[in-house]
């Protein structure tokens, strides 16, 4: 018989403040995972009652020990406690989000990037507006006959959550719009904040009630907006700043500027700092002077965002993965702070790099509580700047330094620099571990073959049997854009890995089969019971048909994220296919090697690490275990329209119309596959003048051919 440990609700013995500490921090990660679930994803996975235990037990422990509610504990975050759901509505047209740049050269590059592209003459005016990045969230508005009929918050891009009922209380908000060029549809989206003042009185006013205040003006926001309640946000003083678009019936203008004003003739707030500038210069003077505002605009901002006048460069431009190629958020330098370095600990990550954490005596940044920081790699603490990155030449960093902790927006906080007038006299260089501390195997700093300098990463050469990596890889595997399996948490596989039943990834397609024999079954656990075991075996078995995106990013190659595997599943269609190509691509001059490295947004590094994986026989080998439990669904059908959806193409010669990065962008806009070289699997070979072997090629294999006229008269001038 197993034995069951109290339920995390019961009350028990008083824990020691160790006890009590370990209790605390393992709460905080299993409700932030149910938090996320049920706000971000609207799938909970527990029912109510168990998810209100889990809160009662970890308010219970901070109630007994103080100290452990710290600034970022979860009793203090805004909409800690669910009650209903909002109903949902799915966007329209996608709300993106904005690429980011901290450095004025950043900027520059963003400039250079978008004139190229454009193919702008270097004495050709650029027009682009420049205005302030308000942080507050943003909200979809949808008029209809030029009424408010929704309103939507981001959500996840695709879909938010509805708050008409809340928006409607919003004075910026107008319920109807004014002026005689409304268009009969329009989604004006903007951001909704609250000003400095309204947030201390709300926080005055939470403290007179006896509630926790709200961390800073966003969070009030968010939290006001997401009532359940729209009285409440009735009585909370938003504010709406409009400064984009979603679906619209008619253009009201044909630039960015334009489009702002005439949400002005409509009734809504836009910012008075927004401007128009031609060069790099005027851009950087916009943001200095913006910056020099931001203490008295009396509402948070985080950086200035640039953006492409003319709204036809904008949809020649289009998207790059989830943010527009034709706009740039430049954010403020992000805030800092000084503390003490206690220790240095060496964190083995998925693909076996030894990552440096520095563990920092706690300190409060822009208001958040950080302990941890990245240290980056071993270069990094040694002050000799490995992949460009370092404090300052010759700096190293060491135990007991007093340092610099920089936090930037969500990123993890890093250590900026070391004040050496605070050296301890008796401290030494740091000595970065040769061996990785998970099992022992040799750690290893390789050298690049195509560069031959040495890697700055030291990595773990132990592979599979290092335990760090396969159960690294395992929770990445898992994860939410991954195989995501319901119930099959980090915490689970953490558990699961120690017990020796699952080991590789095929083993969750095994585990039903072998639960049935064993005396120890899952059932029998501490905190799994027959719900939801039986609930684990079902999200298992819905995954064993998989798409292929998510199949690809699952197997955790180095440098192939969510993004790069949906470019290849899409390129490729079936994972056999991929395999193949990946194989064949094991010789750099081949033709797939060429096939690899042409599809938009796949560089030399993603396919040699995708060629490095296929050539490893460990790879193949799990592969071949895996697929023998799994099936990989072939990329979707393209749902466009377009009469090259699909399509394999092949753009060649001297283009006149469009640049060679435009034309792919497009190509692949209207969901076809721009290859580099002609192959039978070639359907449209697009010639400019001087198109040499490709088009002899294509004569040969009899594929149809087109000149730029050709290709616009077929998609059309999109
Ligand atoms: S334009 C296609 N302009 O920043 C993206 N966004 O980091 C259109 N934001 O989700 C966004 N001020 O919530 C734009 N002046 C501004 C903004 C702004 C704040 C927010 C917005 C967006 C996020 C992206």
């Amino acid at each position: 018989m197993s034995q069951q440990k109290s339920p995390p609700s019961d009350p028990v013995e008083r824990p020691s403040l160790e006890q009590a500490r370990d209790e605390h921090a393992t709460l905080a990660r299993e409700i932030a995972e149910h938090d996320k679930r049920y706000y971000e994803e609207d799938a909970p996975t527990v029912a109510d009652a168990e998810y209100d235990a889990l809160r009662r037990r970890y308010e219970a422990l901070e109630a007994q020990y103080p100290e452990l509610a710290a600034a970022d504990s979860l009793t203090r975050t805004v909409g800690a406690k669910p009650s209903e759901k909002f109903s949902k509505i799915r966007h329209r047209v996608a709300m993106l989000s904005l690429a980011n740049a901290f450095a004025d050269e950043e900027v520059v590059d963003f400039v250079e990037r978008v004139r190229r592209f454009l193919q702008i003459k270097p004495d050709a005016e650029l027009l682009f507006t420049a205005e302030p990045k308000i942080d507050g969230l943003s909200l979809s508005l949808r008029y209809e006959a030029g009424r408010l009929v929704s309103a939507a918050t981001r959500g996840d891009g695709a879909v938010g959550e509805d708050v008409t009922a809340n928006a409607r209380t919003v004075d910026d908000i107008p319920q109807v719009l004014k002026g005689r060029d409304v268009p009969e549809i329009v989604e004006v989206r903007g951001e909704v904040y609250l000003s400095h003042v309204d947030f201390a009185a709300i926080n005055e006013r939470q403290a007179a009630a006896g509630k926790q205040p709200f961390a800073n003006p966003r969070n009030a926001a968010a939290g006001s907006l997401r009532q359940l309640d729209p009285s409440i946000t009735a009585s909370r003083p938003l504010h709406f700043f409009a400064y984009g678009w979603g679906e619209i019936s008619t253009m009201p203008a044909d630039t960015q500027f334009g489009m702002i004003e005439a949400f002005g003739r409509f009734g809504f707030n836009t910012n008075p700092w927004t401007r128009l500038c031609t060069t790099v210069e005027e851009l950087l003077a916009q943001y200095r002077a913006i910056e020099a505002e931001r203490a008295t605009l009396g509402y948070d901002i985080d950086g200035v965002v640039y953006k492409v006048n003319a709204l036809a460069l904008q949809a020649r431009l289009g998207f790059v993965s989830r943010s527009p190629r034709w706009a740039l958020a430049h954010k403020f330098p992000a805030q800092q702070a000084t503390t003490i370095l206690d220790a240095i600990d060496i964190n083995v990550g998925r693909t076996g790099s030894l990552n440096p954490l520095a563990r920092l005596r706690p300190v409060t940044v822009g208001g958040v509580v950080v302990s941890n920081a990245t240290l980056h790699n071993e270069d990094y603490i040694r002050g000799i700047g490995g992949n460009g990155e370092m404090i300052r030449d010759g700096v190293d960093i060491r135990i007991g330094d007093t340092v610099i902790v920089q936090r930037a927006g969500d990123v993890i906080p890093k250590v900026l620099d070391v004040v050496l007038d605070k050296r301890p006299p008796d401290s030494m260089p740091y000595v970065f571990p040769t061996h990785c501390p998970a099992c022992g195997s040799h750690a290893v700093r390789e050298v690049n073959p195509r560069t031959g300098k040495e890697d700055s990463v030291r990595r773990c050469t132990g592979g599979l049997i290092c335990p760090a990596q396969s159960r690294e890889r395992l929770k990445h595997f898992v994860s939410r854009n991954a195989f995501d399996i319901e119930g099959l948490g980090e915490q689970r596989i953490d558990e699961l890995f120690a017990d020796d039943l699952v080991r590789a990834p095929q083993d969750i397609f095994t585990l039903e089969a072998r639960n049935a024999g064993k005396l120890q079954r899952l059932e029998n656990r501490d905190r799994w019971g027959a719900t939801s075991v039986k609930n684990l075996f079902a999200a298992i078995a819905a995954r064993r048909t998989i798409a292929i995106n998510r199949f690809i990013f699952a197997l955790g190659i180095p440098h192939v994220g969510d993004t790069s595997a949906k470019l290849l599943g899409r390129h490729f269609s079936t994972f056999e296919a991929f395999r193949a190509a990946a194989r064949a691509a094991a010789d750099p001059a081949s033709d797939a090697y060429a096939e690899l490295t042409s599809i938009g947004g796949i560089g030399a590094v993603v396919a040699d690490a995708i060629v490095e994986f296929f050539r490893e026989a460990h790879n193949e080998e799990l592969l071949d275990a895996l697929l023998a439990e799994v099936t990989v669904e072939p990329a979707e059908a393209v749902t466009s329209d377009s009469p090259v959806a699909g399509k394999t193409v092949v753009f060649t010669g001297a283009l006149e119309q469009m640049t060679r990065e435009e034309a792919k962008a497009m190509a692949e806009r209207l969901g076809a596959k721009v290859a580099g070289s002609v192959s039978k699997k070639t359907d449209i070979v697009v010639a400019g003048p001087g198109a040499g072997s490709k088009l002899n090629k294509a004569k040969e294999f009899d594929v149809q051919v087109m000149d730029e006229d050709g290709w616009f008269a077929l998609v059309g001038r999109t």
